[in-house]
C-alpha cells in the first residue's frame, strides 16, 4: 500500500468485524494486526513434553491467523524460552508457515544475536547497534516497535538512547495513527507484575514520551501471559496471555487445551477494536 493510501486511514467504514473476516471473500476494508506472544519455544531436540506442545500451540494460532483477513501480524516478544540458536532455528521452521507479514520485538528470554541470524532475512531487523526497534511505514496504521530488553536484564529498561530513539521516531509522523508495542508493560497490574522496569523512573519517562504523541492509538505488550486492558500514558495498553498455553494465566480452565491471541481492528469510525481469537480447532 502506498503512502497516500496509509494518510486515508479515515475511509474505513463502521462495523468492521473480525467475525466477517472468515466469511466467503468479501471485499476488505479495515485494517487487522495479529498479535501473538510469550510463544516460549523450545528446541526441537528437547525432551521436555512442553516442547512439542508449544510448538503446536504455535501452529494451530498461524494456521488460524493464515484463514484470511488479517494484515500483519505482530510478536511481542519470549519468541523462545532460552535464546538458544536451536530453539529460534525451530520457531523459524514454524513460522515459515506464516502467510501475513511478521513483525518481531525481543523479549527478556529473547537473545538478539542469535534472533538476528535466524531471522536474517526480515528487513525491517536493524543489522547491527544495540536495539531492536523499528518503525513500519507502508501499512494504514503505523507500527513502531520499540526494545525494552537489557541482556542478563528481566525487567524491561528504557534508556536515554531508547528515549531519543522514540521521541524521533514519533515526532516524524505526528499524524498517522498508530500502534505502539513493547515486551514490557510499563505499568503495574495490581499484584500480579509489580515493578516492571528496572528503574521505577524508566517506566515514567516512557509515559511522559507517550502523553505527548496523542497519535498513538494503543500499546501493545507481552510478558505478563495474561489478558489486562490500562488506560496509560493517554493512550490504552493492552497486555496478552501467553500463545504458550501451559505459561499463560487468568484463562478460564473451560478452554485449557485451546491456544489464543488478540486481533486487533481498525476502521476510521469505530477506531482500534481488540477481540480475543480462541482456537479451538
Ligand atoms: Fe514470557
Amino acid at each position: 500500500m502506498g503512502q497516500d493510501e496509509g494518510k486515508d486511514f479515515n475511509r474505513f467504514p463502521k462495523g468492521a468485524d473480525p467475525a466477517h473476516l472468515w466469511g466467503a471473500g468479501s471485499e476488505k476494508d479495515w485494517m487487522v494486526i495479529a498479535q501473538i506472544s510469550d510463544t516460549h519455544i523450545l528446541a526441537r531436540s528437547s525432551e521436555q513434553a512442553v516442547g512439542a506442545a508449544r510448538a503446536e500451540n504455535l501452529r494451530r494460532c498461524i494456521a488460524d491467523i493464515n484463514r484470511g483477513g488479517v494484515d500483519v501480524v505482530v510478536h511481542t516478544g519470549d519468541s523462545v524460552h532460552h535464546g538458544m540458536a536451536e530453539e529460534y532455528a525451530h520457531l523459524r521452521e514454524i513460522l515459515a508457515d506464516l502467510e501475513a507479514p511478521l513483525f518481531l520485538i525481543p523479549g527478556n528470554r529473547d537473545r538478539h544475536g542469535a534472533l538476528r541470524v535466524a531471522f536474517d532475512h526480515l528487513s525491517y531487523l536493524p543489522r547491527n547497534g544495540d536495539f531492536l526497534h523499528y518503525a513500519v511505514e507502508d501499512q494504514p496504521i503505523r507500527l513502531v516497535a520499540l526494545d525494552s530488553v537489557a541482556a542478563g536484564e528481566r525487567k524491561g529498561v528504557f534508556c536515554a538512547r531508547r528515549l531519543a530513539w522514540l521521541e524521533e521516531t514519533l515526532a516524524r509522523e505526528p499524524d498517522r495513527p498508530t500502534i505502539l508495542f513493547i515486551h514490557h508493560p510499563p505499568f503495574d497490574i495490581a499484584r500480579h507484575y509489580v515493578g516492571g522496569y528496572r528503574r521505577p523512573e524508566d517506566a515514567r519517562k516512557l509515559a511522559a514520551v507517550v502523553s505527548r504523541h496523542p497519535q498513538i492509538e494503543r500499546l501493545l505488550c507481552g510478558h505478563v501471559h495474561r489478558l489486562h486492558r490500562e488506560s496509560w500514558g493517554g493512550t490504552v495498553a493492552t497486555t496478552m496471555p501467553s500463545v504458550a498455553v501451559d505459561l499463560r494465566k487468568g484463562v478460564d480452565k473451560a478452554i485449557e487445551a485451546a491456544p489464543l491471541y488478540l486481533l486487533h481492528v481498525a476502521s476510521g469510525e469505530d477506531g482500534l477494536v481488540s477481540h480475543t481469537r480462541v482456537v479451538t480447532h
